[in-house]
């Protein structure tokens, strides 16, 4: 049925109006001269999509697109909507017939990309524009007799047989089984005079998105969160900005910026993504808080690391990141003694090295009832850390939530790119160590 489709010819001006002289012009129109001295057709085009008034230049596909046009943007940044409205274009005005849409999961596809807010349903400004799903087939149907499949990415071998002239890709950032789902569209978008796809996503360092960036024939544009603010409710940004604000991770989940893992990194984000819950089980074996004490409190001083982690049938939870900067050694001993109440720890692990009596006596002042262990580094920050680094290769241990200073801080710890003292992988190390070192770690002494 998809096979010997009607092509029509596709004349390279049928994009002029995405270009940003085009749009200036007709804004040049409307503000000095009025709606009706745009030209007919142009007041036409305008009225069918009206996104070509209000888009960004950045969600317009890039002069000199050949064939693949990857949009890496923020969450909210309007992906889904550019690439709902490149779709449009391509098969009202520019002659494309055999779409394919490819989402993680068949859900996916229809509710984001067919039925979502931004989707291919409720973007067309004409209702005669608004193509009509076929959820049996799979399918959606234009008035014109263009046709767009829906693909799950879960399935790469879905994309055997049928061939397409145009793709359109969403999240493909978060596509387990992406470069195979790839490799097979491509084999697939081969029908009439210029087959193209697009790639909306948040470009997260998977092989795929890797490669993608890496091959010069694909053209990038790229758009962050804040740039659509205006377009998404202030909740949203404010969440979104106190979430991530000033973190690596935030780069990329804001702005749109693939974060990869710098050389010789111990730690890796897509491990410890992979590896991500969004809760940890109830009952745990064991839970404690750990502390690596700061010397100083002045402004601008390393945070005090305290993390709380648990473990249950040997695998191993990171649960809470409580460390702050500028503390005295009387307000991180008393967030670690609150944080290992609230969460009924079995104890308080903290470094002895550097002054363990002092460490000891600020936890006792507390007026804490749980116990205190002081441990002895025996080996450097890095020898500490290997064989917790070890466990996350292993896959034994997982993150509950996220926790984006102290992630950042693993993935650049024993880089180039580290900066300042890694104080909250000093305390998640000790954590690790003391709930899963099995006998080979640090010596503990309990008080
Ligand atoms: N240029 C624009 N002008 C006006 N509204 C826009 C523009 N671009 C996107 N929007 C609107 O902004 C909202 C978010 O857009 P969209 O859903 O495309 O973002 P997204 O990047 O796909 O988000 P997510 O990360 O949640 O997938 C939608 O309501 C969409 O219609
Ligand atoms: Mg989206």
């Amino acid at each position: 049925m998809m096979h010997g489709a009607k092509v029509l010819k596709a004349r390279s001006s049928d994009w002029t109006p995405w270009t940003a002289n085009w749009r200036a012009e007709q804004w040049r129109i409307l503000r000095t001269r009025g709606k009706e001295l745009l030209k007919p057709s142009n007041e036409s085009l305008l009225k069918r999509h009206p996104f070509l008034l209000w888009r960004r230049d950045t969600q317009a596909p890039p002069p000199g697109l050949a064939r693949t046009w990857l949009l890496s943007g923020g969450r909210g940044a309007g992906k889904t909507r550019a690439g709902a409205e490149w779709v449009r274009w391509a098969v009202l005005q520019a002659g494309y017939r055999r779409v394919a849409l490819v989402g993680q999961t068949f859900s996916d596809v229809r509710e984001v990309m067919i039925e979502g807010p931004s989707g291919l349903m409720a973007t067309a400004a004409r209702a005669a524009d608004r193509p009509v799903w076929q959820p049996s087939r799979h399918r959606l149907e234009w008035e014109n007799g263009a046709v767009a499949y829906a693909f799950s990415a879960e399935d790469p071998d879905g994309l055997r047989g049928p061939q397409f002239d145009l793709a359109w890709c969403d999240e493909a950032g978060a596509w387990t089984k992406g470069e195979a789902v790839w490799d097979n569209l491509q084999l697939a978008l081969r029908l009439g005079p210029k087959p193209m796809a697009m790639v909306t996503t948040t470009p997260r360092a998977t092989a795929l998105i890797r490669r993608l960036k890496a091959d010069a024939s694909v053209v990038e544009t790229r758009t962050a969160m804040a740039e659509n603010a205006a377009n998404l409710s202030p909740g949203f940004v404010g969440w979104m900005t106190a979430a991530y604000g000033g973190t690596a991770m935030g780069r990329q989940e804001l702005d749109g910026e693939m974060i990869d893992d710098p050389e010789g990194a111990m730690f890796l984000r897509s491990q410890i993504d992979a590896l991500r819950v969004t809760a940890a089980p109830l009952q745990l074996d064991d839970c404690i808080v750990a502390v690596d004490p700061c010397i100083s409190a002045k402004p601008g001083a390393d945070a005090c690391g305290i993390v709380l982690a648990g473990i249950r049938d040997g695998h191993g939870y990171v649960l809470g990141d409580a460390s702050a900067p500028g503390l005295s050694p009387l307000d991180w001993a008393h967030r670690a003694a609150r944080l290992a109440e609230q969460a009924g720890a079995s104890c308080i692990v903290a470094e002895a090295n550097q002054g363990g009596d002092m460490v000891a006596e600020m936890l006792r002042m507390t007026g804490t009832g749980v116990p205190v262990r002081l441990v002895t580094a025996r080996l450097g920050k890095r020898g500490r850390a290997g064989p917790v680094a070890a466990l996350y290769q292993q896959g034994r241990v997982s993150h509950a939530g996220n926790f984006h200073t102290l992630e950042d801080q693993m993935c650049r710890f024993g880089t180039a790119e580290a900066a300042g003292s890694p104080d909250r992988v000093d305390a998640l190390v000790w954590a690790l160590w003391a709930l899963m070192g099995e006998g080979q770690g640090p010596r503990v002494r309990v008080l």
